[in-house]
């Protein structure tokens, strides 16, 4: 049995990932393939834990450095015991935020050299990178209003991350576009700006590009 694909959805907070791995999860499994959803911070039970230690306000003070390897940690976890396993099953993983968000909100966010993020979380996936990153271009100010509607719609307010306001996620919004042309081969970025359904159709042509380059 071939080892299953991963895809990694990426960008600001609000930018539509998880809206679109539900309709990327519903297109794959009508089209017939074994798929499975899963997410970052979180995704096991040690990484839930670990959310939400990172997403809470207990530990405001929380340093950089310290932040960072939570965030690795969880992966780690999430890559041993659910993403490795499921590929080696054949399963397609989808999954909202893994490595590149840890570059973009501690490396270039937060101004921890990138060199060192990337080291720590290379420890921490064995490895494995996603076969295709797609990360998705939006501006600040419809990070924004997305983020709102979806505050509104979960009657929550921002969690610890995204309590840092505008001036961080600008850096976010631009930290994208950085790590989209320092990882070219892997990572392609999607106009975010239209409506849902166009941004679906776009990734599943991607993936299918992404498809008949494995098989060639
Ligand atoms: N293409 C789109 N056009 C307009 N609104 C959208 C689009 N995609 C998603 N939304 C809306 O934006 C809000 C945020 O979407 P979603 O929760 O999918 O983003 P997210 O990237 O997963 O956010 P977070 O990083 O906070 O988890 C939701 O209200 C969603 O309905
Ligand atoms: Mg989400």
């Amino acid at each position: 049995m071939s080892r299953g694909l991963f895809i990694s959805l990426e960008g600001p907070d609000g930018c539509g990932k998880t809206t679109q791995a539900q309709a990327l999860l519903r297109e794959l499994r009508l089209q017939g393939k074994t798929v499975l959803f899963t997410r970052e911070p979180g995704g096991t039970a040690l990484g839930e834990v670990i959310r939400d230690i990172l997403l809470s306000y207990r530990h405001a003070n929380m340093c950089s450095r310290a932040e960072m390897l939570l965030y690795a940690a969880s992966r780690a976890q999430h890559v041993e015991e659910v993403i490795l396993p499921h590929l080696r099953d054949g399963t397609f993983v989808i999954c909202d935020r893994f490595i590149d968000s840890s570059l973009v909100y501690q490396g270039l966010g937060l101004g921890l050299p990138l060199t060192d993020v990337y080291g720590v979380n290379l420890v921490a996936v064995q490895g494995c990178l996603p076969d295709l990153t797609v990360t998705f271009r939006v501006s600040v100010a419809s990070a924004c209003a997305r983020l709102r509607a979806k505050q509104a719609e979960t009657a929550s307010g921002p969690d610890r991350i995204e309590a840092r306001g505008i001036p961080y996620l600008t850096k976010v919004v631009a930290g994208y576009g950085q790590l989209a042309a320092m990882f070219p081969e892997r990572i392609v970025e999607i106009d975010a700006e239209r409506d849902p359904a166009s941004v679906t159709r776009d990734i599943i042509e991607k993936i299918h590009t992404l498809e008949r380059s494995v098989k060639a």
